[in-house]
This record gives C-alpha cells, structure tokens and sequence, in this order.
C-alpha cells in the first residue's frame, strides 16, 4: 500500500488497512468450516487513484478474499466466497459494474447493484442468509444518518454475521449540540445528554453510546471501536466500530486495532515531517517517528484504562467467580487497551490481596483466555 495514491486521505488508508488485516484473518478462520458472504453497502468507487482500484474498500477485500482462498486451498479446503457490492451513485456504479465484470476469482462471485442500499435491505439479508454462510458486512457511508439503527436494524441482526461500520465521530459532534437535529435512532432516546459535555468528551460519550446501541440492536455480545485519527491534525476523524458475537473476533480485531495504531504513527509521522521540512526548507536530519507528535490518541488510552480497569473490578465485585475470558473480553471492548494492561491489573489486585487468582499451574503463569483462570474477590 503507497501512501502516495493515499496522499490526502490517509484516513482512508487506515481504514483500508484496518478493513483488510481483518477480512484476511476472518477469511482464513472462517472459511475452514464455511462459505462467506461479504457485502460493502457503499462500495463506491471514492476518490480511487488508481487503474485497479485497489485502493477502495472493493479492491481491497477482493484481494485479501483472493489470497484467503489460495491459502484455504493450500490447508485442502474449498468455500465458497461471494461478494454484493453497492453503490448508489451512477457514475461509481459504472465503474464499481465495469470492474465486478473484468474481475473473475476462482470459487468467487461477484455482484454488483446499483441500489440505495437503505431500500434493498431483504434482497442484503436474503444474500447474506442463502446459500448458507458465514456473513460479514461493511457499512461507510458519507454523513451518519446511513449508520442509523433504525437504517441497518436488519443488518445488524444477521446472525451468524458481523458488521464493520465507518461512524463519522467528528461530523457527528458538529451537529449533536443543533436542537433541530434527533440522534434518538443513533444514540438513543437519551441523546440529548450529550449536549453536557463538550470536545472530546463528548465525542467518547457518542461512540460509547453508539458501540452500545449496536450491540443491544444486533444481540451483539461484543463491540470494539478502532480511533481512525485525521493525517494533519490532533484529532480523530472517525471510528471505525466492529461487532462480533465471538471471542476470537475480538482478539483478532485487537491485533488489527494494535496494527493500525502503528501504522497512524508511521504515516502521521511521514506527513508531519513533509510538513516541517516545507516550512523549513531544510531536510529534517532524524527519522520521522523521531519528532512525532500526538496527544489525544494518548489521552483517549489514559482514560480508557482507567474506565476499563474500573469496569473489570466491577464484574469481578458482582459474582463470587469470574473467568479470566470475561475480564479479558471486557476490558478489551475499549480502544487503546490491551491485554498487557488487564494483566497488570490483577497482578497488582493480587499482590494487594483483593483479587484471588485460581486455575494456574504455577503462581507465575501467564494468565491468558481459553485457559480457565478465574478470579473472585477476597471478601
Ligand atoms: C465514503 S464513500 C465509500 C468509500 C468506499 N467504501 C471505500 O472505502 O473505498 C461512500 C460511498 O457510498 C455511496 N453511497 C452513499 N449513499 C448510498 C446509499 N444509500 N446506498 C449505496 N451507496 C451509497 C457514495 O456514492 C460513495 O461512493
């Protein structure tokens, strides 16, 4: 991935990276056992540089969905993979046609629809649902109001299914304050709150609302938001919000949340540097990371470990034991926290006597999910 075809929305870059480590690795796991269906509901293509698209969310699945198959093959296994791409504005959608028609995979169909995705929604579930497969749908409209639970409701309670949905945070927080406007069927009935609190407070509180709103919808067990950060700014730009009714779904989206953060850095850093060096007129003299700048990523991880470390202690408070997958499952619904950090917490409840740690060989092994650990309160 060049960040030149990138240059300008580096967001999108991201999002595509992002979109990609985890297509890949669902792909590879659950084609083992099963076909997949995914479906983009606003394919586009937007903004594409270049003569193969692969630098839209299109190109970008069908090539991950490419090498997941070759790699299926390669294990002696077969499914089916069949992708509906949808995009509503004719000029895209004669190119988004003109490419699903050039395009053959093998064991892969591609459909493409000219549709307002928002009125063809039992013609995505009925893809979605026949023949059998496992179902994973990518929703990233322009403005928020295509992200609406009241919009996606069918959408998101597909099941077996798992959605990835682009929520534009910081469009969101410039119209929430606007009396005219009613995020009742995006933030809940309670939406109104939200006008308490300001700057980047009030964004977390939207996404927080949002995450939860999906997984009440959807019977989501859980929901993960990835920060996408803007190239130029101290700001987030968008979350992109993942939910899953399976534990190995977190893990592996954490891995690609891990990934993504590193690569915001290296193309942040990139830019930061083009920039000083413009001003300057100067070539800097260290590498980019050297000089890089950021601070609300890092503030957004400070507040996340305290908000998930107090939410840990207050599952662990409401049963008389609690296995360690639910700590981790729990902790991990934040952004920007890890498993490193849950770990360090109950080491720290443990040597203050608060926690009582069970299911380990030794008192020094690693606590770590699918191993029954459990943990209880001393009372
Ligand atoms: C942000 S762009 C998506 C870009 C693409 N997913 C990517 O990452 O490369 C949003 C796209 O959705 C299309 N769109 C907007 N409303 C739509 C709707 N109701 N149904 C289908 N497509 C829609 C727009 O024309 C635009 O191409």
């Amino acid at each position: 991935m060049s960040s030149d075809e990138y240059s300008d929305r580096e967001q999108s870059q991201i999002k595509h990276f992002a979109l990609g480590l985890y297509l890949n690795v669902a792909a590879r796991i659950l084609g083992q056992s099963r076909d997949i269906a995914y479906v983009d509901c606003c394919a586009g293509p937007w903004k594409s540089e270049t003569p193969d698209y692969r630098d839209t969310s299109f190109g970008v699945a069908l090539r991950v969905l490419r090498d997941a198959r070759v790699f299926l093959r390669s294990k002696g296994k077969n499914p089916k993979f069949r992708m509906l791409l949808i995009e509503d504005d004719p000029g895209a959608f004669a190119k988004l046609k003109a490419f699903a028609g050039q395009t053959s995979v093998p064991e892969t169909t591609i459909r493409a629809e000219k549709w307002d995705f928002t009125e063809h929604l039992d013609e995505i579930v009925g893809f979605a649902r026949q023949p059998p497969a496992f179902p994973f749908v990518f929703i990233d409209p322009t403005g928020w109001k295509l992200a609406q639970l009241n919009v996606i409701k069918p959408i998101l309670q597909l099941n077996p299914g798992e959605v990835l949905i682009n929520l534009m945070s910081s469009f969101i927080t410039r119209f929430v304050n606007d009396a005219h406007q009613d995020f009742t069927n995006l933030l809940g009935a309670k939406f109104a709150e939200l006008r308490d609190l300001h700057g980047e407070e009030q964004e977390d509180e939207v996404v927080r609302r949002y995450c939860e709103a999906i997984r009440q919808v959807g019977g989501f067990r859980y929901v993960c938001a990835l920060p996408v950060m803007k190239a130029d700014r101290d700001s987030f730009q968008f979350h992109l919000i993942y939910a899953t009714r399976h534990l190995k779904g977190v893990e592996k989206f954490k891995e690609v949340e891990r990934r993504a953060a590193r690569q915001t850095e290296v193309i942040r850093a990139e830019k930061q540097q083009k920039k000083r060096e413009k001003r300057s007129r100067n070539l800097d003299l260290f590498t980019p990371e050297i000089r890089y700048q950021e601070t609300r990523y890092q503030r957004l991880k400070g507040k996340n470990k305290g908000l998930a470390g107090s939410a840990v202690m207050n599952l662990i408070k409401t049963r008389d034991s609690l296995s360690y997958d639910e700590c981790w499952a729990e902790a991990m619904q934040f952004a920007a926290v890890y498993e490193s950090d849950l770990r360090g917490w109950l080491a720290a409840a443990e040597s203050q006597n608060l926690v009582r740690i069970a299911g380990r060989k030794t008192s020094t092994e690693v606590l770590k999910i699918r191993a029954n650990h459990t943990i209880s309160l001393v009372r």
